[in-house]
C-alpha cells in the first residue's frame, strides 16, 4: 500500500479501535476520517447495557468531526475485529451520507490489512435526502 494518508488513517483507526467499549458484543470497531480541510478524526464503538443506545465507530468519528467544526468527509477508513471485511451498518451509511458526496471514498479493511475501496454511492445509492 503506497498511499501514506491511507496508512495513517488505518493506523489511527486501529489505535482507537483498542479503546472500543464493547462488553456486550466483544466486537471492536475503529473508524477514522479525513475531512475536506485535511483534519483527521476518529472514533470507536461505545456500547450500552440498553443495547439500542450503542454508538457505532463511524458515528463516533463523525461526531468528533462536527464537534471540531468540519462538515465534509474526504476519506473514511473502517476496521473491525474480524478477519473479514466489516461493512458499515445501514444506519451509519445514512449518517455518513449526510457528510459525504457520492464520490467520497470509503476504505474497509480486513484483519489481514487488505482493503476494499468503495464510493459513497456504492455503499448507499439513493440515500435519503430531505427534499421538499
Ligand atoms: N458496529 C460499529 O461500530 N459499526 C458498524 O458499522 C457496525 C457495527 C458495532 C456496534 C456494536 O458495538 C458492535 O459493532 C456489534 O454490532
Amino acid at each position: 500500500m503506497k498511499d501514506n494518508i491511507l496508512i495513517k488513517l488505518k493506523e489511527e483507526a486501529k489505535r482507537v479501535q483498542k479503546n472500543a467499549y464493547v462488553p456486550y458484543s466483544k466486537f471492536s470497531v475503529g473508524a477514522t476520517l479525513i475531512s475536506d480541510n485535511e483534519n483527521i478524526y476518529s472514533g470507536c464503538n461505545v456500547e450500552n447495557a440498553s443495547y439500542g443506545l450503542t454508538v457505532c465507530a463511524e458515528r463516533s468519528a463523525i461526531c468528533e468531526m462536527i464537534k471540531n467544526g468540519d462538515t465534509k468527509i474526504k476519506k473514511l477508513v473502517i476496521i473491525g475485529d474480524s478477519n473479514d471485511y466489516v461493512f458499515p451498518c445501514g444506519a451509519c451509511r445514512q449518517v455518513i451520507a449526510e457528510f459525504a458526496d457520492n464520490n467520497t471514498e470509503i476504505f474497509i479493511f480486513n484483519g489481514a490489512q487488505s482493503y476494499k475501496r468503495m464510493s459513497m454511492y456504492e455503499l448507499l445509492p439513493y440515500a435519503f435526502e430531505l427534499k421538499k
